[in-house]
């Protein structure tokens, strides 16, 4: 279905928030570098992510616990240096605003003063509702994230849908309206019933964000690695791969050896 899209030289979370009223979706991507932000922003992104999935895609750990502060603002630095369109949002790591009020102030201050990011995403409703107020009121935009929160999985023990059972539900439903309630600028939901998704935007005048959350949302996010096929081992459903990079790296690599080997690269005209 095409539609009649309004022409935004610059995001910010106003535009988002006109994009939900004019029912425009919003489309995000991550981005954990200077290259592939600039070639993200350039493709014409809504939001790009600095999501602390850095800590899997970029650094191979198995979970995002491990990355630092420090190490995501030299992430989001990075594409903060790339992008002239998009609204950047930088994920607070896990242990940086948990804890209590003044020390999740403290890490957001240091990421937007340090990156240049444009807001924060925090995951979690009620149980982070007090640091939430307090970036909120320091001027910091949030977005919220609820659902599948990666940076919960010890406590979950897998990453399968989360919400199916009654109560659960009921408490994403609760928290994303107490998050809209605080200020938050969007909210993130991962890996639910798309059916609880769709409720979700309805009952919310900020725009809601889906990754594996169907199509009944205000926008939609992957993890841009994924989606570009540089990854290949993870395959969830909600998945669609626009390229395969990793089969052609892979190729290339292959052929580039070949040359090599062969002595057919450098040829006479690649060399001075
Ligand atoms: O870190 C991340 O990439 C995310 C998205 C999956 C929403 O939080």
């Amino acid at each position: 279905m095409s539609i009649n899209k309004k022409v935004y030289k610059k995001i910010t979370t106003h535009s988002l928030q006109e994009m939900k009223q004019n029912k425009e979706k919003i489309s995000m991507l991550t981005a954990y570098d200077y290259t592939l932000a600039k070639i993200v922003d350039s493709g014409g992104v809504d939001i790009i992510l600095v999501g602390d999935s850095a800590s899997n895609v970029m650094a191979g750990n198995e979970t995002t616990l491990p990355i630092t502060l420090e190490q995501m603002i030299y992430h989001t630095a990075s594409v903060v240096r790339a992008v002239d369109r998009a609204l950047i949002v930088a994920d607070m790591p896990f242990g940086t605003y948990q804890g209590n009020s003044k020390e999740a102030l403290n890490s957001a201050i240091k990421i937007m003063k340090e990156s240049g990011a444009h807001s924060v995403k925090m995951e979690g409703g009620s149980e982070i509702l007090e640091s939430v107020e307090r970036i909120l009121s320091a001027g910091i935009p949030v977005m919220g994230h609820l659902g599948l929160t990666p940076q919960s999985i010890y406590k979950f023990g897998t990453y399968t849908v989360r919400a199916k059972e009654e109560a659960e539900s009921k408490k994403i439903i609760e928290d994303a309206l107490i998050l809209e309630k605080a200020g938050c600028f969007a909210i993130v939901l991962e890996k639910i019933p798309a059916k609880l998704a769709t409720n979700v935007a309805k009952k919310l005048s900020i725009p809601v964000i889906g990754i594996g959350a169907g199509s009944g949302v205000d926008g939609q996010v992957l993890v841009l690695h994924d989606m570009i096929g540089m990854t290949h081992e993870f395959s969830p459903r909600f998945l669609r791969r626009y390229l395969n990079l990793y089969e052609d790296i892979k190729g290339a690599v292959g052929q580039y050896v070949s040359d090599v080997k062969n002595i057919d690269f450098p040829n006479e005209k690649e060399q001075y």
